[in-house]
């Protein structure tokens, strides 16, 4: 087994070939004067089962993936498993409108068709993304490490919140393991970087407030439930989201609500400006580093989560 990774996320990717028992393998992922990706890899991994860790946060990322797949294809790999824990574009899955685009399904088959022979991934914006790839998809949850945190805390009468409807699978987990109540934000987006919250859906006045969502992007959604939480007279906030994208005004808007905490995981790395905020960081290191170690020895990944 050699485990790799391209650019995007070098310090997760060192923390799981350590948890993993190895080290990471001998590669050069940089550019061409050009600025086109330019891959070596160093060390003979012919019929290896190779793992290439990289999150794709950006489209930079994403060509690093494809081209280091393509090198370990061409050397003789005998499995390739694609490791993003942050699998961008997932939120382009349908089309809402006419003459668009479904990029997630693009991506997939340009993944698919770099070599991949399978993906592993955290907390897949929708579940049916899964269904985008005729390869195997072992997807895990984050939601079992953030649950362990959340109990760490002891968090007086806690309701669950989650920032909208597509988010309710997530918020009924934690609140039936921690036999909490559930309430959701009804939304109604207006554009790109804008959101506007109609309601809140149930009971969270004077009580500790636990707002899960898949994902901060531009943190409007989170910046808006934030204060529609305190408005709505939580005793305090705390949001749990899995991938930390942290673009656009996402500092300001953050900054702007009064956070005292952020709980975020380390799918993708915090940029030095973030490092302002409350952030607690939960890393998927060793989650990771399992499910690796079980693919390689053909166990099972769903026994990992009970
Ligand atoms: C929406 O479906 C997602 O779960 C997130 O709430 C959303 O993508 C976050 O985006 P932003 O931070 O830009 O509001």
């Amino acid at each position: 087994m050699r485990i790799f990774a391209g650019n995007a996320n070098r310090s997760l990717a060192e923390a799981i070939a350590q948890s993993a028992g190895t080290r990471l393998g001998e590669m050069t992922c940089d550019r061409f004067p050009d600025g086109e990706v330019k891959v070596q890899v160093h060390e003979d991994v012919r019929g290896r089962d190779v793992f290439v860790v990289q999150s794709t946060y950006s489209n930079d990322f994403l060509m690093e993936l494809l081209v280091i797949v393509d090198a370990m294809r061409r050397a003789s790999a005998k499995r390739i498993t694609a490791v993003v824990p942050f699998f961008g574009y997932a939120r382009q899955d349908r089309k809402p409108e006419g003459r668009v685009p479904i990029t997630a399904k693009l991506v997939a088959n340009l993944m698919a068709t770099a070599g991949i022979d399978r993906l592993l991934t955290i907390d897949l914006h929708a579940m049916q993304l899964e269904g985008f790839f005729d390869l195997p998809v072992d997807h895990l949850r984050a939601q079992p490490l953030q649950l362990d945190y959340v109990r760490s805390l002891g968090l007086q009468d806690p309701v669950v919140l989650c920032t909208d409807t597509g988010g309710i699978k997530i918020a009924d987990y934690f609140s039936r393991k921690l036999s909490a109540g559930l309430a959701i934000i009804y939304k109604r987006r207006l554009g790109d970087n804008h959101t506007e919250v109609a309601h809140v859906v149930g009971s969270i006045g004077n009580r500790d407030v636990i707002l899960v969502d898949d994902m901060i992007s531009t943190a409007g959604s989170m910046a808006m439930a934030i204060r529609t939480a305190k408005e709505n007279g939580a005793r305090r906030v705390l949001p749990i989201v899995t991938h930390a994208v942290f673009c656009g005004e996402a500092l300001e808007r953050l900054e702007g609500v009064g956070l005292t905490e952020i709980v975020i995981t380390d799918t993708i790395p915090l940029r030095p400006r973030y490092a302002v905020l409350p952030v607690t960081v939960l890393s998927t290191a060793t989650m990771l580093a399992e499910a690796i170690n079980r693919i390689h020895t053909n166990r099972s990944i769903s026994q990992m989560f009970g």
